[in-house]
């Protein structure tokens, strides 16, 4: 399905592509998920350490194939598990009304990621909070496209007028080597052979993930980390 977006159409085919991979029931679906090697990352688990509990409405934007319990769930396309189709640049809510506001990996994928920002500043409520995650150094992806990189700095510089509570690095640097050395291999691969060599590939090199564990604080984690994390707070 095509939607007007702003100054151009925009497709969802990347995305149903991406939630058919995880979801098909065939054989095939199967046999490739349970083929498909682990994540080429860990998580960071000092960004969930925040007092931050839901409240009666809270939003998840861009949940496009997952159900966030607990959260509305609105994107721009009406695929599975979305609850409302809407452009986040313009949140069809009132103010002051969500307890919580996650935002995770939509930035990046968004024409003016400053608009949402403030949308997202005035749906909230006083005291809410709002969890935003970006990618730093990652390969392109378009869902539905894919427009720009985002430092914790460039995050800061955005900030519709919230109070910064805490950030760091959800995926760290060894994330952003194997992701980029998955996707440099794929390059001399023909299209057909690609599952396989990300197959070999990844299985062999995930467990170097487990270095992040050692990296997240090192302060040059910055240099290269992957994606990164802010929590806000409504004054
Ligand atoms: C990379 S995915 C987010 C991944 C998700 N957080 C997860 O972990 O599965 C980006 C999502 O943002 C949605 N999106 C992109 N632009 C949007 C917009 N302007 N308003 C609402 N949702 C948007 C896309 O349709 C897509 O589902």
């Amino acid at each position: 399905m095509a939607r007007i977006h702003a100054n151009s159409i925009v497709n969802d085919a990347s995305i149903r592509e991406l939630h058919r991979q995880r979801t098909a029931s065939s054989w095939r679906g199967r046999l490739r998920r349970w083929l498909t090697p682990p994540l080429p990352y860990v998580l960071n688990r000092e960004e969930l350490l925040i007092d931050a509990p839901l409240g009666q409405w809270n939003l998840y934007i861009g949940g496009a194939g997952a159900q966030p319990e607990g959260y509305l769930n609105l994107d721009l396309f009406p695929l599975p598990g979305v609850d409302l189709v809407a452009d986040a640049e313009s949140l069809p809510f009132t103010d002051n009304l969500f307890q919580r506001i996650e935002c995770d990996a939509v930035l990046e994928h968004v024409e003016r990621p400053e608009a949402i920002l403030k949308e997202m500043a005035r749906t909230l409520k006083p005291g809410g909070f709002l969890h935003v995650v970006v990618p730093f150094a990652h390969p392109f992806h378009e869902y539905p496209r894919d427009y720009r990189r985002f430092s914790i700095d460039a995050l800061l510089l955005m900030n519709p007028g919230l109070q910064p509570v805490k950030s760091g690095w959800r995926t760290g640097p060894t994330a952003t080597l194997l992701v980029f050395l998955l996707e440099y291999a794929k390059l001399w691969a023909p299209k057909a052979l690609r599952p396989v060599v990300h197959g070999i590939l990844g299985w062999l090199l995930f467990p170097l993930r487990y270095l992040d564990l050692l990296l997240f604080r090192n302060p040059r984690a910055r240099q290269i980390g992957n994606h990164c994390y802010i929590w806000f707070r409504k004054p």
